[in-house]
């Protein structure tokens, strides 16, 4: 479905991999309906256990792609909305190994990980103000909870870069590993759940997680309003001065 997922099934594990080396790893309509119909295949395939969903050393995501979004605003987000829908239901473990930029909606799917392995140098970053966006994948509720609203509001109005070490501190990581320890840590965390009674993990994860019903409704109305703001003149002069490695000039902006 994409070149840029590949997937692969050992012991039990399902390892999701984003590789778009050239472009960060950024995540287009195809890359979701890829990751999304490997989420629905594991959700009944009795031998997949455990899912491990990660990039590179040096790169996990850096979002969203930015020229699909600035060349085809009105664009359907069904590929979006299926990866996330299957990411927020998924009653298996999701391991997650970060390395490098994990951007916008690389740090906000990470909200629905279960464990977070993060390499030190690792770079996280919600930037959807900036982009004259607002959070997505519930993200604007789940951050509160999982970090305290202060600091959502911090990481979200600003949306500038924070480090692992913020990350770890906010809840957002589980754990921070050296480079080269990165993968093995994250993968082997992952056999060991894989390796334990299905059901029990199952029902904890579930326990863990609580009523799913508020989280999609929050998810629905941020779609909403994320559709409405990706029309807007703020966002397509954001993305249009990414495009164009310039900074954006919203002084003449209304919106
Ligand atoms: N969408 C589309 N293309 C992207 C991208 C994105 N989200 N992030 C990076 N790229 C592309 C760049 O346009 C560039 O392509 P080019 O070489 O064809 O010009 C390539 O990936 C390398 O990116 P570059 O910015 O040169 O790398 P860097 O190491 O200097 O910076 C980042 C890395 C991740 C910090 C930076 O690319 C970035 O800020 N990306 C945007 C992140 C973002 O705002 N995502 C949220 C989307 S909602």
């Amino acid at each position: 479905m994409s070149e840029h997922v590949v997937t692969r099934c050992e012991d039990r594990v399902l390892t999701i991999e984003i590789r778009r080396l050239g472009k960060k790893n950024a995540l287009t309509a195809d890359m979701y309906l890829a990751m999304g119909s490997a989420l629905e295949r594991a959700t009944t395939d009795k031998g997949i256990r455990v899912i491990f969903l990660r990039g590179q050393t040096d790169c996990f995501t850096a979002g969203n792609d930015i020229a699909e979004f600035a060349n085809n605003p009105s664009s359907d987000d069904g590929p979006v909305s299926s990866f996330i829908d299957h990411l927020v239901g998924f009653q298996k473990p999701v391991v997650a190994a970060v390395g490098g930029p994990a951007i916008g909606i690389g740090t906000t799917l990470l909200l629905h990980c279960d464990l977070v392995f993060a390499e030190a140098n690792s770079k996280f970053a919600l930037p959807f103000v900036n982009l004259g966006l607002c959070p997505e994948a519930g993200s604007s509720l789940l951050l509160g909870r999982i970090a305290g609203e202060k600091r959502a509001a911090k990481l979200m109005l600003l949306g500038d870069t924070f480090s692992a070490a913020v990350a770890k501190e906010f809840g957002i990581v589980t754990e921070i590993c050296l480079s080269d320890d990165l993968m093995k840590r994250a993968f082997e965390t992952a056999l060991e759940l894989a390796s334990k009674p299905a059901r029990a993990l199952r029902e904890t994860k579930s326990l863990i997680r609580g009523d799913l019903s508020v989280i999609r409704q929050h998810i629905a109305t941020e779609k909403n309003l994320f559709r409405t703001l990706l029309r807007s003149e703020s966002a397509q002069e954001a993305m249009k001065a990414f495009l164009e490695r310039r900074k954006p000039d919203f002084s003449r902006l209304e919106d």
